[in-house]
């Protein structure tokens, strides 16, 4: 054993490298997370999935959602947005008329052709977003003039990336998975990315039949069925309160109803507790009163 310390030295380097990377780096970055605060409100982000929901965590994890779902939303910065509140006396025209008027004046120049196309296809419908630009002096300067004219508006500041808004509204943080054990974040997108599927379709009934039969609710969708979360039985003396309602083609023979076992329930309860829609200071927005109806 004329290399037996080389051997060893060579060891101790391999594992003692990997543990230093992957265990104690880890933890000396997150290790310590806690609550994050919710941006102008006294409430701490995230709460503790309620204990359904934290079992559903289970059941995702052991039917393999994670393997075409992400769970973390990506964004590439974030924009000023001026959303136009109250005209007061001012009538639609005459407001489009002193927008045009300040398409002269350089700070907005970068955005006029913007500000036109906007304004173009505008009926004097309110609240409406008027500006949305990554350059903050430029809302400023915007939102300066509106005030000045009387006109009420409001700038907000939203996220911006391919993810948003189709799938959330901020980017995911480590926060968000503080209560996950083990945190699913996925890395192929066959489907839709889940970070925010409980903002985006909180309907309980929805969900289950999805589950049960995807093609249902997308047709030609590529998510399996899963049906064996589901049992089909004889209908008793009355219907199950929990039964699915399903169309012709997917229903179970005459007499029979589907209803889903508890491992659905708590999968839904999971989905449905999916949420990123708190700002936070990593992750700020301020909420929009126009952009969803
Ligand atoms: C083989 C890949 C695959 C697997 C496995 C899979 N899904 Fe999907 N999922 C998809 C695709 C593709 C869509 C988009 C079409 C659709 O809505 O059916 C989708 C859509 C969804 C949606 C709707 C999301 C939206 O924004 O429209 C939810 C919720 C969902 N899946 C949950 C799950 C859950 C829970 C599991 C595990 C029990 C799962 N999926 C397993 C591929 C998959």
């Amino acid at each position: 054993m004329r290399n037996g310390f080389a051997v060893f030295f060579a060891v101790v380097v391999a594992l003692g490298g990997s543990w230093l990377g992957f265990v104690v780096a880890p933890t000396v970055q997150l290790g310590k997370a806690k609550q994050a605060l919710i941006l102008n409100s006294t409430d701490t982000w995230p709460q503790q999935r309620t204990g359904e929901a934290t079992l559903g965590l289970q059941v995702y994890r052991a039917n393999g959602c994670a393997a075409c779902h992400t769970e973390q939303i990506r964004q590439d910065g974030v924009a000023a947005e001026v959303t136009l509140i109250a005209l007061n006396k001012t009538k639609p025209e005459d407001f489009k008329a002193f927008v045009q008027s300040l398409f002269i004046l350089p700070e907005l120049a970068k955005v006029t052709n913007t500000l036109a196309a906007t304004l173009n296809g505008w009926k004097g419908d309110l609240p409406t977003t008027i500006l949305v630009t990554d350059d903050k002096a430029v809302a400023d300067a915007m939102s300066d003039r509106l005030k000045a004219a009387g006109v009420k508006s409001e700038t907000h500041i939203v996220a911006t990336g391919e993810d948003i808004p189709r799938w959330g509204i901020r980017r995911s943080v480590a926060a968000d998975f503080l209560y996950d054990f083990p945190v699913q974040l996925g890395n192929l997108r066959v489907g839709p990315d889940l970070a925010d599927v409980g903002a985006r379709l909180p309907d309980a009934n929805w969900q289950l039949q999805h589950l049960y039969a995807p093609t249902l609710s997308v047709t030609n969708s590529a998510m399996p069925s899963f049906k064996f979360l589901f049992d089909v039985r004889k209908i008793g003396s009355a219907p199950s309160p929990d039964a699915l309602n399903l169309p012709k083609q997917f229903a179970p023979a005459d007499g029979y109803e589907v209803v889903p076992k508890l491992e659905a329930k708590e999968l839904v309860a999971y989905l449905l507790s999916l949420r990123a829609d708190a700002p936070l200071y990593e992750a700020p927005f301020s909420p929009i009163t126009s952009a969803k109806p």
